[in-house]
């Protein structure tokens, strides 16, 4: 059967890790939170098509679907690798939960991380990365796991100064405390916080990822992200609509090169913080469209072109970065990541994907 460019892109996501970080997983029951977002939609579904070949024992998917029940996770409850979930981490007991204890690897990703949805529900936001975080590692703190993933996040450096460009791991962040993003970025930061005190005290094998501006398979289309929203315009033949002077910079990492990274850190087995993203190119978000457009054109026969707008939420822009670009020399050097797909083909590989994909895969 001919590959689909969801199979390819598990493909150059699991040729990533080492032959000894492929041998961790033998055996292993692994636990998920936020596991049917974006994110999620991209590690479940590499662990259904390779768990076998891996030796994966199970997977445990919690999530409490708050922006929806995803139409794609029908699949899930009918393997039996899988266990999925109806879980909410600020409220639920994880004790609750069947094989929880036995959990080898757990990875913490509940948090909304869209900015639109994060602004609607932002104290949720706040305790699924305080409170749900807290509940994780008081449960696990004794049971020794052997990798516990947190995702933080780039933005808990908030605006960079333009002389912390590219941004390292030690860049303490220019972040507003009350501003409309500060929901997720202090949430995020404090959630760090709590990983190094855990790690210190109990010794955990805790993994921090920073990840920067993922994109591709597994992003609803009206998760109002800006390359689902570009994406979206596409899909519905409509012009792309920038809802900004077009001029704050970017780089754009493509999920099957972050996944890779994200699973390094798990599998590293201590504790330590990484940027998760690509170096370059920096491009503003004009010129993210124009590559919107050209790859639209080639895949899908577009014909759409670029305009300018306001967006109708006042928050839309306050606080937001003017540049976001990471410095990834830290998980080069230790964990041997290596990001291979420049954005343009990351694009074309994600309208090639929705072009050719089932519609309740992306839309609803
Ligand atoms: N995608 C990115 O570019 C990016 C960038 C920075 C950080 N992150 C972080 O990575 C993680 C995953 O990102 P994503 O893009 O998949 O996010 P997402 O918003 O697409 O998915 C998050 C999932 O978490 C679930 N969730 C939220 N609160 C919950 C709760 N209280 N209990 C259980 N489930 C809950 C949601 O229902 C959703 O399915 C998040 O923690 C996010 O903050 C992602």
């Amino acid at each position: 059967m001919a590959l689909t460019q969801l199979d390819r892109d598990i493909q150059h996501t699991l040729a990533g890790l080492s032959g000894v970080e492929r041998g961790s997983l033998k055996n292993a029951v692994i636990l998920i939170t936020g596991a049917c977002g974006f994110l999620g939609y991209f590690f479940l579904h590499l662990l259904r098509q390779f768990g076998k070949d891996l030796g994966i024992k199970k997977v445990i998917a919690l999530d409490n679907f708050m922006l929806g029940t995803p139409p794609w996770l029908g699949k899930f409850k009918e393997d039996p690798l899988f266990s999925i979930k109806n879980f909410n981490v600020i409220y639920d007991d994880i004790a609750g939960i069947e094989g929880a204890e036995r959990a080898d690897y757990v990875i913490h990703m509940a948090s909304i991380a869209s900015p639109h949805f994060y602004r609607t529900y932002p104290i949720e936001t706040l305790d699924a990365n305080i409170w749900g975080l807290r509940n994780l590692l008081d449960f696990y703190k004794k049971k020794n796991p052997r990798g516990f993933l947190f995702f933080s996040s780039s933005e808990i450096y908030g605006d960079p100064d333009p002389v912390s460009i590219p941004t390292d791991e030690e860049y303490y962040g220019y972040v507003s405390i009350t501003g409309p993003r500060s929901c997720y970025d202090e949430s995020k930061r404090f959630g760090e916080t709590m990983c190094m005190l855990f790690a210190k005290q109990y010794n955990m094998p805790i993994g921090v990822a920073r990840p920067f501006n993922n994109y591709g398979p597994g992003m609803k289309l009206t998760d109002k992200r800006v390359p689902a929203d570009f994406a979206l315009a596409i899909f519905e033949g409509r012009n792309i609509e920038v809802l900004s002077s077009g001029s704050p910079t970017r780089t754009f990492c493509y999920i099957a090169d972050a996944v890779t990274g994200y699973l390094k850190i798990l599998l590293y087995g201590k504790y330590d913080y990484f940027n998760i993203g690509i170096e370059k190119p920096e491009i503003t978000i004009q010129q993210l469209a124009e590559q919107y457009v050209r790859a639209g054109q080639s895949t899908m026969g577009y014909q759409g072109t670029i305009h300018y707008g306001t967006s109708g939420d006042p928050n839309y822009l306050t606080n937001n970065p003017q540049r976001r670009c990471p410095d990834i020399s830290k998980a080069r050097r230790i964990l041997g990541y290596n990001p291979l797909i420049p954005v343009e083909e990351g694009i074309e590989r994600f309208l090639c994907f929705i072009s050719k994909t089932d519609k309740s895969e992306y839309y609803w």
